[in-house]
């Protein structure tokens, strides 16, 4: 079996052998970068050579980046998904450009990896205002065996990157995927489909662009390669194997959850071996980080906040009553201390740090979850209160995605609004600052979030009407990119649904209408035919929001002025969330 650290060095050495010398790799946390919490691509260290600054070590470089990435956590325990990963990647800052960087692509990935080419499809960029369709992209594909049938065409929301932020270098990609043998999840399968079938290996970056503070792109003086690649994933391939696990970054931590807990790894288990052994190999790079983060309220602490105290949980589903993180931590310092030397430099404060984390939130967890469980219990609605919500916080500990978790695992909601609400009020009361920038994972109060949050109710409204009226809420979350909605439907939606949908939103947004709102009584809102949460005590006002005829809502707030600030509404996904519960992820394009 090959192991990640021969897959590391293979791909260094097979770029150096092409004229790409090593560009050192960042910690974990950026630099002078207030836009992210965590590197999550190689190129971001790069990014003032990307745009022009000459690199001490030329202008083709190589390295191995570990990122982090929040955006897929509900998905970690599946075969591939995963928090941290190891980005291999390679740039060209001016020099070869797009087919030259294809070729060397696919001759690592079937050469040395070996991929067979009919297991393989890409994307490509079919062309916006800007840029036409890729067309010497797909020549270079078609000219290196790919036949038609492999080569997917989309738009910016798959073939786009970058910048990451809000400004900088970002340009039109093709991405490369492995195909699994499994038949298309519908008509319109395809690589941007999360249903299992291809898996993401790659992608290949055509850095063109400069986004501006107002939303403009500027051509770059120069035009730039940035590739990635996961190693990760493509340890998978190399070694005929079936997921992350089985290869040996994960396998040691498997085996050792397995002598420690005294449970097998099996169907049954799995998802629990998976997320702790994730969870703690990103929790202990995290914290071996040269910044030295702890886990805490805001910022990047909340996030590690968030990977331990997950994992902890998991441990106890499995029966654990001690606190076996630190000897798994041991082992990843163990595995990996040969090419991250700094695991073994922070071993101490990484296993402190973990020490003190398991004890805080062990006090209280067993209680917090057994108030979650009545609160749950005794729902009168699918709902539970973002007081309730901020109660299990405050005083128990749990992050808010926690409660989320144990929501969804009883097919319940959270209201999400509600507990920002109580926390603000929270932290105003208790002067004790902002409410931080949970990245990732709690949404701001920004002027994104906003526009986020009356899109979906415009998207609520919009789904009824194509769907029928047995669609409801189920959940909704927002972060400053994207707004996520879980509703109960019992079918993927057809593209023309969706398309419905994407245009009854358009046109209230173009139809620029006043967002308005009253205070009534509950029975008022029914009568008036309003729709959301009726759990109000009898005679309390609620706020009901109303846009024009498109969308009738109690809610909390805030919302926009008027619906033009949305400017163009667009689903990128819908899939299934749990049983008879679909999810959209959805983007607003300023
Ligand atoms: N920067 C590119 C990505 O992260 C390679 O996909």
């Amino acid at each position: 079996m090959m192991k990640a650290n021969e897959l590391r060095n293979l791909y260094l050495t097979f770029y150096n052998e092409r004229g790409h010398e090593l560009a050192a790799a960042a910690s974990l946390i950026p630099e002078d970068d207030a836009s992210v919490l965590y590197i999550s691509a190689g190129m971001q260290p790069l990014i003032p050579f990307l745009m022009g600054k000459r690199h001490p070590k030329g202008n083709r470089l190589v390295n191995v980046q570990r990122c982090v990435r929040t955006d897929d956590i509900d998905e970690v325990g599946d075969d591939y998904h995963l928090t941290m990963f190891e980005m291999l990647g390679n740039w060209s800052l001016g020099d070869y450009f797009k087919s030259d960087a294809i070729k060397m692509s696919f001759e690592f990935i079937t050469e040395k990896v070996g991929i067979p080419i009919s297991k393989l499809a890409v994307t490509v960029h079919k062309g916006n205002d800007l840029v036409e369709e890729d067309s010497e992209a797909v020549k270079t594909w078609q000219s290196l065996g790919l036949r038609e049938h492999q080569i997917f065409y989309y738009g910016d929301e798959e073939n786009w990157w970058g910048p990451i932020g809000e400004t900088g270098p970002c340009g039109p990609d093709s991405e490369m995927f492995y195909v699994n043998e499994l038949e298309d999840c519908s008509e319109d399968c395809g690589p941007a489909c999360n249903c299992g079938k291809y898996m993401e290996i790659g992608n290949n970056v055509f850095m063109s662009y400069d986004k501006k503070e107002d939303g403009t792109l500027k051509d770059l003086e120069q035009k730039n390669i940035d590739v990635g690649l996961g190693l990760e994933r493509l340890l998978i391939l190399k070694n005929d194997l079936y997921n992350v696990y089985e290869t040996d970054l994960f396998l040691p931590l498997i085996k050792k959850i397995e002598e420690l807990s005294n449970v097998k790894y099996d169907l049954s288990t799995q998802k629990n071996f998976r997320v702790i052994s994730e969870h703690i190999r990103a929790s202990s790079f995290i914290l071996a980080d040269p910044k030295k983060i702890v886990p805490s309220n805001s910022d990047q602490g909340y996030i590690l906040r968030r990977l331990i105290r997950r994992a902890i949980r998991m441990t106890l589903q499995l029966g654990v009553q001690d606190n076996i993180l630190i000897d798994l931590a041991r082992v990843v310092i163990d595995e990996y201390k040969e090419s991250y030397s700094q695991l073994k430099l922070s071993e101490s404060f990484i296993l402190d740090e973990l020490a003190k984390e398991y004890n805080k939130f062990n006090k209280t967890l067993r209680s917090g979850l057994k108030v979650a469980s009545k609160y749950f219990d005794n729902l009168d609605d699918q709902e539970l209160k973002g007081e309730d919500a901020f109660k299990l916080y405050d005083t128990y500990g749990f992050p808010l995605e926690l409660t989320i978790e144990l929501a969804n695992e009883r097919e319940k909601t959270v209201d999400v609004e509600g507990f920002k609400r109580c926390f603000e009020s929270h932290q105003k009361k208790s002067r004790t600052g902002s409410i931080g920038k949970f990245k990732g994972g709690l949404a701001e109060s920004d002027e994104m979030s906003i526009k986020l949050h009356t899109a979906t109710h415009l998207l609520n409204s919009a789904l009824k009407q194509v769907l029928g009226n047995t669609v409801n809420q189920r959940g909704s979350h927002i972060n400053s990119e994207r707004l996520r909605f879980d509703f109960s439907f019992d079918r993927k939606m057809t593209k023309e649904e969706i398309e419905s949908v994407e245009e009854i939103v358009n046109d209230a947004i173009n139809s620029k209408i006043e967002v308005s709102v009253s205070e009534m009584t509950i029975n008022e809102a029914r009568e008036l035919g309003a729709i959301g949460v009726f759990d109000s005590k009898y005679g309390e006002k609620v706020k009901v929001y109303k846009i024009d005829n498109y969308s009738l809502e109690i809610c909390g707030g805030p919302h926009v002025k008027n619906t033009s600030e949305l400017n163009s509404f667009k689903i990128l996904k819908e899939q299934s969330s749990s049983a008879g519960v679909r999810r959209i992820k959805a983007v607003i394009t300023t």
